[in-house]
């Protein structure tokens, strides 16, 4: 099997359009000698269609930070896959744990979110985690086979083959506290056999599975060099193209090693 590595960047509520073309700018002429690492940014939907101007030719994917189930209808202020699509998006986060905490998704809208990316054409990112209370009450494995379930219910191995799982233990989103590259690998090892048991080990092994929870560049190395970490989905780090560059390095260096 070829390691693969992706490094994801989640802008969340972040930049204005003006400040979205610069910061993709920057991001593209720092990165042009990256070969082998993926490069993905995720911009707020508005700056979608301006961002893929400035990255439609390079290695930098575009992807969105979300998206609505149904195709069209009367559903003021949601975003359709197909509308993400005709930006030039090519990925599409799903799940986060932020839109769990404040936006009352569950694993079954996940699920309905994963199936129209899907079938617009869009590959998702999908998000699951624990929160520190359950990581406390020793329930972690419980809670990720519970999401990783949901969220894959009824989805064919041919499917899957579409999908990145991001592993992202909500006490370490925008806290500093980083899951040690010990502990995450122990979860990304259990997700890899959950995909296993469900759609086979040719999917379970050629499945991304990144980590993300305040990844930097001084840790990115020691997370990433982990067997069962093929990447990291970035918040804080990513707005700001010098971080963010620095962990593509980091992947980068490791795959060629
Ligand atoms: P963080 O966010 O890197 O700021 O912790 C990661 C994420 O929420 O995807």
């Amino acid at each position: 099997m070829n390691r693969k590595i992706v490094i994801a960047g989640n802008w969340k509520l972040h930049k204005t359009n003006q400040e979205a073309l610069q910061l993709a700018n920057q991001i593209k002429i720092k990165n042009t000698h990256i070969k082998k690492a993926g490069i993905i940014i995720c911009p707020p939907f508005t700056a979608l269609s301006e961002v893929h101007s400035v990255v439609k030719d390079c290695n930098v994917a575009l992807g969105a930070q979300n998206v609505y189930w149904e195709k069209q209808g009367a559903f003021t202020g949601e975003i359709s896959a197909g509308m993400i699509k005709s930006t030039g998006a090519v990925y599409a986060i799903i799940g986060h744990s932020e839109r769990h905490q404040y936006f009352g998704e569950t694993d079954e809208t996940v699920n309905k979110r994963i199936n129209a990316a899907l079938e617009a054409g869009l590959k998702p990112i999908v998000c699951v985690g624990e929160t520190l209370e359950e990581r406390e009450k020793n329930i972690t494995a419980q809670v990720v086979t519970r999401q990783i379930k949901g969220a894959f219910a009824g989805m064919s191995a041919d499917a899957m083959k579409n999908i990145i799982i991001a592993y992202e233990p909500v006490w370490a989103i925008g806290t500093g506290k980083t899951a040690t590259p010990d502990q995450a690998q122990e979860v990304h090892a259990l997700i890899r056999q959950l995909i296993s048991k469900e759609f086979g080990n040719a999917v379970a092994d050629n499945i991304v599975i990144q980590y993300g929870g305040s990844v930097k560049p001084d840790n990115a190395e020691s997370l990433l060099g982990q067997k069962d970490i093929d990447g990291a989905l970035v918040g804080g780090a990513c707005l700001d193209a010098d971080s963010f560059t620095a962990i593509i390095a980091a992947a980068e260096k490791l795959l060629q090693a």
